[in-house]
């Protein structure tokens, strides 16, 4: 049974062999003899599939949440697949940018943009600006140039609470994102917007939180944001990302194409007469392509505690510290063994709360050498990666039909040293 539990946790196609796990047509203990421990790997395929179906269910303009996975060859991935890339600081910006997507399928958004990030991407004349605050207003209103065409949004806090970890959730009114929609401070802002010369006024925006799996709170969401659609003429409604992905066994998966159903017809429902339904998933697309593999070092028990020790740890995957997120791991070279030992796994920096997973399930005949790889680990993972305790980054490696290609380099020491001045 341990087989079908676990496999849903992985890149469709990924099969458990007696003494390997082979994802994408790849044998994640050759990657791990290529490239070294830790190492993230996505599936390839995985990634466009779920590309490709964010933009084949929603409307053009649909963007790819980077913050979720970035680098280059991600960012003309989503590309490829159609979608365009959302972004929030000038540091997205620019690679996306230098992975070349047009500037015109890029989306900027930040609670705080800098003037010389509105500059750049006024400059580089990006598909929609999110405009956040009231002093975003002002300092775009100094900055546009009359005879320009900036196209502009407005994010809209829509007084929903979304069932989701505090830290992630974003629709409630005590928050630093967007414009108030019951104190009237949306409206406040459209009218701000649209009093601009140089500034098009397109649509609304809103997002309400992340790792949400209930659909009622999107469907109040567009229910509340209704009324302020229709007095505003608004054509274009980007409801952001959110849907949650199952972490651990039993957790309930939800497809984009489900996702997008109950976002159509709650639209439908509000009597929202709009063209452009759009959305900003990021964990939904990435999450479930990748992993990581991890080499098994030190192995103790403490009060009466199994603890196992990775080469790796909160640097590459700071989720189960700052929200206590579940993680599985599978021993990679048995992946088929009986899971008859509870262990803790621990990374290898110097504090307690350094752990990846409180309780995981692995054969009790585990030891030092053997590799685990905990699925799940391609959104939030890398992107939110540390140099703590000046551990190196992990590489990152795509798979695709029996092939593996490196896609960024682990870091070295040298890249550690190379700010000192
Ligand atoms: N749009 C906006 C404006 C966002 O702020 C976010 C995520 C997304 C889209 C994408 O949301 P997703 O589909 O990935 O849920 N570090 C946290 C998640 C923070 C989410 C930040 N904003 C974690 O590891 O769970």
């Amino acid at each position: 049974m341990a087989e079908s539990i676990h496999l849903d946790l992985f890149p469709e196609g990924t099969q458990l062999l007696d003494d390997d796990i082979v994802v994408g047509g790849v044998s994640l203990r050759s990657i791990a003899e290529t490239y070294g421990t830790p190492v993230f790997v996505y599936d390839e395929t995985a990634l466009r599939d779920r590309a490709r179906e964010a933009a084949r269910n929603f409307d053009d303009g649909t963007a790819f949440a980077s913050k979720s996975f970035l680098c280059g060859a991600m960012a003309k991935l989503a590309h490829e697949e159609g979608l365009c890339i959302d972004v929030a600081t000038a540091g997205e910006l620019d690679i996306v940018l230098r992975a070349g997507v047009p500037a015109s399928r890029i989306i900027l958004h930040g609670n705080n943009k800098s003037e010389v990030e509105l500059a750049r991407a006024i400059e580089a004349g990006v598909r929609r600006i999110v405009v956040d605050s009231f002093d975003e207003i002002e300092r775009l209103a100094s900055m546009v140039p009359a005879d320009g065409d900036v196209a502009c949004m407005i994010r809209v806090t829509p007084g929903i609470e979304a069932h989701t970890h505090e830290f992630v959730k974003t629709g409630q009114e005590d928050t630093k994102f967007g414009f108030s929609l019951t104190s009237g401070d949306a409206q406040r802002a459209i009218d701000a917007l649209r009093a601009i010369r140089g500034v098009n006024f397109v649509g609304l925006h809103t997002h309400i939180g992340s790792q949400i799996y209930d659909f009622a709170a999107f469907g109040e969401t567009v229910r509340v944001l209704a009324p302020l659609v229709a007095a505003n003429g608004v054509r274009e409604l980007c409801v952001g990302g959110g849907l949650g992905v199952a972490y651990v066994a039993g957790e309930p998966t939800i497809t984009i194409t489900e996702w997008a159903k109950a976002v159509r017809d709650a639209v439908r429902e509000a009597g929202m007469d709009i063209d452009l339904l759009t959305t900003e998933p990021g964990r939904s697309i990435v999450a479930r392509a990748g992993m990581t593999i991890y080499s098994v070092g030190t192995r103790k028990v403490a009060a009466g505690r199994n603890y196992l020790a990775v080469d790796g740890g909160m640097s590459d995957n700071p989720r189960p510290v700052l929200y206590g997120s579940g993680y599985e791991a599978v021993m990679v070279n048995r992946p088929l063994a009986e899971r008859d030992g509870t262990f803790r796994i621990v990374g290898k920096h110097c504090e307690t709360g350094d752990f990846l997973i409180d309780a995981a399930a692995l054969p009790e005949s585990i030891e030092s050498g053997d590799l685990i790889v905990t699925p799940v680990t391609g959104a939030y993972g890398y992107s939110m990666a540390s140099n703590y305790n000046r551990v190196p980054r992990p590489p990152v490696v795509f798979v695709s039909n029996g092939t593996a290609r490196l896609v960024l380099r682990r870091e070295t020491l040298d890249d550690l040293v190379r700010l000192e001045v």
